[in-house]
């Protein structure tokens, strides 16, 4: 038996042993991957942290997406194999940047992605992630609406919704890394392939894609174009493999290769084991803030709940 089989074993006992369910983003390592339970978005994880029976949640992603299902399962075991899998985005908006700008715009609703820490999550008024940002904008009736912290996500809701939005300067440092000459480049020498990109693409890089969507969306946007063989994915390279996987038949070419999430990629195979045997590191989220979080959590599921 080699190394990595007698790891897998290992972790497939111990997963029995502490009824625990892993959960795995579609950006994590290959080897990762390959031992989901569950793999999917930040809103698929997170439904499914919510309603899995297991008493345990192994979370292969960033903290802020550990954090929810915490948020979302407070009597479960969260673990997050590597502790300092942060999200830099999420980090990019602080507690009294939201108290600045409710003084400045006092009748505003505030919606925030779900890339944010449990902290902002409790003093913003909706959730959203980047398969329902639209959706949960259009459905609030005010016009006055600010929208932290991804300024391309939310250029990309305020274009589509025609809402006048008011953005926060923060970015994915990752996505950010896709320029638009990497996909013309790529077009000219794949003529015939379809372009997706991820929301959290600069507004250059949207414009010359034939679809923008979050992960999820990327899935279905491959199912729906049967007869396109080769597409061009411009979000975090794990994604090609998990595309790869799902339509082995089908060519998946990453729209630069420069866009790799180190954070995403710390959990790896011993991480989770050694989670497994010690129940650590544990997310914990202060029972004040976690009831707060929720709360803008519940109204995004309440607002999406009949368009998913
Ligand atoms: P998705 O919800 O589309 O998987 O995106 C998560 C994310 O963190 C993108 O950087």
């Amino acid at each position: 038996m080699n190394n990595k089989t007698e790891l897998i074993k290992k972790i497939l006992e111990l997963k029995k042993q502490h009824d625990a369910l892993i959960l795995v983003h579609n950006y994590q390592l290959e080897e990762v991957q390959d031992i989901a339970d569950f793999l999917g978005d930040s809103l698929d994880l997170s439904k499914k942290a919510a309603q899995a029976p297991q008493k345990t949640i192994v979370f292969c992603g960033v903290h802020f997406m550990a954090e929810t299902a915490k948020i979302l399962a407070p009597k479960k075991i969260v673990l997050l194999p590597d502790i300092n899998s942060g999200c830099p985005l999420a980090n990019m908006i602080t507690k009294k940047d939201i108290f600045d700008l409710k003084k400045k715009y006092p009748k505003s609703t505030v919606v925030g992605y779900i890339n944010t820490p449990a902290e902002i999550k409790s003093e913003i008024d909706y959730c959203c992630t980047s398969a329902n940002a639209v959706h949960v904008v259009q459905s609030i009736g005010s016009e006055n609406i600010i929208f932290i912290p991804d300024k391309y996500l939310g250029a990309y809701v305020k274009n589509v919704t025609k809402k006048n939005l008011i953005l926060w300067n923060g970015f994915c440092p990752t996505h950010v890394k896709i320029l638009e000459k990497d996909i013309t480049k790529l077009r000219q020498s794949y003529p015939k392939a379809k372009v997706v990109v991820h929301p959290e693409c600069t507004i250059e890089v949207q414009n010359v894609a034939d679809e923008i969507a979050g992960t999820a969306g990327m899935i279905k946007f491959v199912q729906k174009n049967q007869d396109t063989e080769v597409f061009i994915i411009g979000t975090e390279v794990g994604m090609c493999y998990r595309l790869s996987k799902l339509f082995p038949e089908k060519k998946f070419i990453p729209a630069s290769k420069l866009a790799i999430c180190p954070n995403m990629k710390k959990n790896s195979l011993e991480k989770i084991l050694w989670c497994l045997q010690d129940l650590q590191p544990q997310i914990f989220v202060e029972e004040k803030i976690r009831i707060k979080a929720y709360e803008s959590i519940k109204k995004m599921y309440k607002i999406t709940e009949n368009i998913e």
